[in-house]
């Protein structure tokens, strides 16, 4: 039998089980959100959680660092989205004193940029990940059941000017809906140097609708731009995103996340913190560990940092998307920040 210990250590880094160390935090700010993309959220009738259920800022800047103090070196500050949270850039400057030399992105679907791009990239903000799905007007707008190209392109300017680069673009890739685009989306990257990662179309839809038959396999993704764009591989670290440059030299970047089709949980070191306050070791975990109660009835931070050295303890080996016995957590992706 296996001599692994059966408890978390009580200091050191954020191990689980399988010698995985987490110290990338996603913290979602919010459940809201101005958008309705159809691989997220229903069209109407989501119930936004009450305002007494989301962690106040003091809250989430206390837990931020309890998260530092066990290791974490980067945070995604994500949503719903994240700019519909009221005075968000305050929000980052409590973080930013809680982590001065921590990583701070924001992953929004960046149509408030236009209006909040300088405040945050001031707040202490680094950079940005925008999603964009489709460079044509009609199709962004059947994707995300919002008419807002112009905007979110607006959006992207600010956050060029404000220096919340590198900026990445996050593509959701559906079959038969904006696989078209593929070559667009290259040529978009090399005109910006903007770095579009493609990402698989994954099973955390409100609506269940996912289906294997609609997700485009990154390979083929490659595939199809290397065609047009000849495309060098870049080594990258711990990403999940295998990373290709152009081969003529052109600015911007291709990634690819697979995260169906060639499952990169060996090497995840990703932890999600939820708007009310429960820690997620996976985007696809069944079980979650509630922070808010125990910190609203008196936790120490010692008390927290045991509550997330469990969870991220924990943690499963892997999504289990390509087996039989998949479950769809019941969080969509709106809940959890991706
Ligand atoms: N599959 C893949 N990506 C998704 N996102 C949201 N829902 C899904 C899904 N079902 C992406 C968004 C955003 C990021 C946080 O997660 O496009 O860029
Ligand atoms: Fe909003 Fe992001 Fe979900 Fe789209 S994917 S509905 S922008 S939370």
């Amino acid at each position: 039998m296996s001599d692994q210990p059966v408890s978390p250590p009580s200091s050191g880094p954020l191990v689980d089980r399988f010698g995985r160390v987490a110290d990338d935090l996603r913290i979602s700010v919010t459940d809201r959100c101005n958008f309705r993309c159809t691989y997220c959220m229903p069209a109407e009738g989501l119930t936004w959680l009450p305002k007494s259920e989301i962690l106040s800022f003091e809250e989430l800047t206390r837990l931020l660092r309890v998260f530092v103090g066990l290791g974490v070196k980067s945070l995604k500050v994500t949503g719903g989205e994240p700019l519909v949270r009221a005075d968000l850039a305050t929000l980052v400057r409590m973080f930013r004193t809680v982590g001065p030399d921590l990583d701070i992105s924001l992953t929004t679907n960046g149509v408030l940029l236009d209006q909040q791009a300088a405040g945050l990239a001031a707040a202490g903000v680094n950079r940005a990940t925008v999603s964009v799905d489709s460079l044509l007007r009609h199709r962004f707008e059947e994707m995300t059941r919002r008419d807002a190209l112009d905007k979110v392109l607006a959006g992207l300017r600010a956050a060029e000017a404000a220096g919340l680069t590198p900026i990445k673009i996050n593509c959701v890739v559906i079959g038969g809906i904006n696989d078209g685009e593929l070559g667009d989306f290259a040529r978009w990257s090399r005109e910006t140097g903007y770095e579009v990662r493609f990402i698989e179309y994954m099973p955390l839809d409100a609506q269940h609708e996912w289906e294997r038959a609609k997700v485009v396999p990154g390979a083929q993704i490659l595939e199809t731009i290397n065609a047009e764009f000849p495309l060098a591989p870049v080594g990258n670290g711990s990403e999940p995103a295998a990373l290709y440059r152009f081969a003529d030299g052109a600015p911007g970047a291709i990634g690819v996340i697979n995260s169906v089709t060639e499952p990169f949980c060996d090497t995840c070191n990703r932890l999600r913190l939820t708007a009310e306050g429960f820690v997620r070791a996976c985007l696809f975990a069944l079980e979650e560990t509630e922070l808010r109660a125990p910190m609203r009835s008196g936790a120490t931070d010692d008390e927290l940092a045991g509550l997330i050295r469990a969870a991220v303890w924990g943690k499963w080996p892997g999504h289990r998307v390509n087996h039989p016995d998949f479950v769809q957590p019941t969080r969509s992706m709106s809940m959890i920040g991706g």
